[in-house]
């Protein structure tokens, strides 16, 4: 294992490693019962699964079907599907513990037995080109080796019209750059690999300007949130760049 997380996204053998031994992949019992609620139903999780629905336009095809790349224990995913049940979802990841979690928390956190969980490596997806209607990541092409070579397998699998939308963290938050432990890249960055590979109408920008206090309820900090989505220069300083763009038709 590399000591410096920095540079553990040059070594896919470290990273798999990372992550089978990660906290959250070795959880059982009550102790993941503590994270989990922890980690869901608060203003940060709420923030992230409104902006997928808001930048993958899912609202207008509530029956899509989108593939979370690096989906984890399924935190987004448990969001997605009890605002729009009907998704059609397939979560990826390349650790097989944590996909293990996934299948038993997201259907008991959303009463749903529809996702479908797949092993696979973001920049090698074992998808057929354009199967998918939506490509969603976050907080996962910063441990990819390449990760314009996974943004063009996002390219390549999704349906001429279907939209891709990435978030990880952010070279240009302040916070994140003296305190952040694995590489980050600028919103300028993120949107020239959406350009290189050929994605179209790309917009880059952040989330999470606002931090995730607990004490101060979601009603009170989501419209503080988007109020600052829209100020330029603001908009690219939070916590995830955030990225959107979409495959010509
Ligand atoms: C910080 S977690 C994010 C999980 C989830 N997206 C979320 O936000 O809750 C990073 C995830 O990326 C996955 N990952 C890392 N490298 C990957 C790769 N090359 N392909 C697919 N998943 C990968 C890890 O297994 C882990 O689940």
């Amino acid at each position: 294992m590399m000591k410096d997380l920095k540079t553990l996204y040059q070594d896919p053998q470290a990273v798999k490693s990372y992550w089978e031994n990660s906290t959250e992949a070795r959880l059982a019992g009550e102790e993941r019962q503590r994270f989990v609620s922890q980690q869901l139903y608060n203003f940060i999780w709420r923030t992230t699964v409104d902006a997928f629905i808001e930048r993958a336009e899912l609202k207008r095809q509530p029956d899509a079907h989108l593939l979370d790349v690096g989906c984890g224990w399924g935190r987004v995913i448990v969001g997605l599907k009890q605002h729009l049940p009907t998704l059609r979802v397939v979560g990826m990841d390349l650790t097989e513990r944590l996909l293990h979690l996934a299948e038993d928390i997201v259907p008991s956190e959303t009463g749903m037995n529809d996702v479908r969980f797949v092993r696979g490596n973001a920049q090698y997806l074992p998808f057929a080109d354009a199967s998918f209607d939506a490509v969603i990541s976050t907080r996962v092409l910063q441990y990819v080796q390449d990760p314009v070579a996974a943004v063009a397998e996002f390219h390549r699998v999704l349906r001429p019209g279907g939209r891709a939308v990435v978030f990880l963290p952010n070279k240009w938050n302040p916070y994140l750059r003296l305190k952040y432990h694995t590489k980050l890249y600028s919103p300028l960055e993120v949107k020239g690999w959406f350009e290189a590979v050929g994605l179209r109408r790309v917009r880059a920008a952040s989330i999470r300007l606002v931090p995730g206090w607990r004490r101060v309820g979601a009603h009170i900090m989501l419209p503080i949130e988007k109020a600052l989505q829209r100020v330029p220069v603001i908009n690219y300083t939070g916590g995830l760049v955030a990225v959107q763009g979409l495959k010509e038709v």
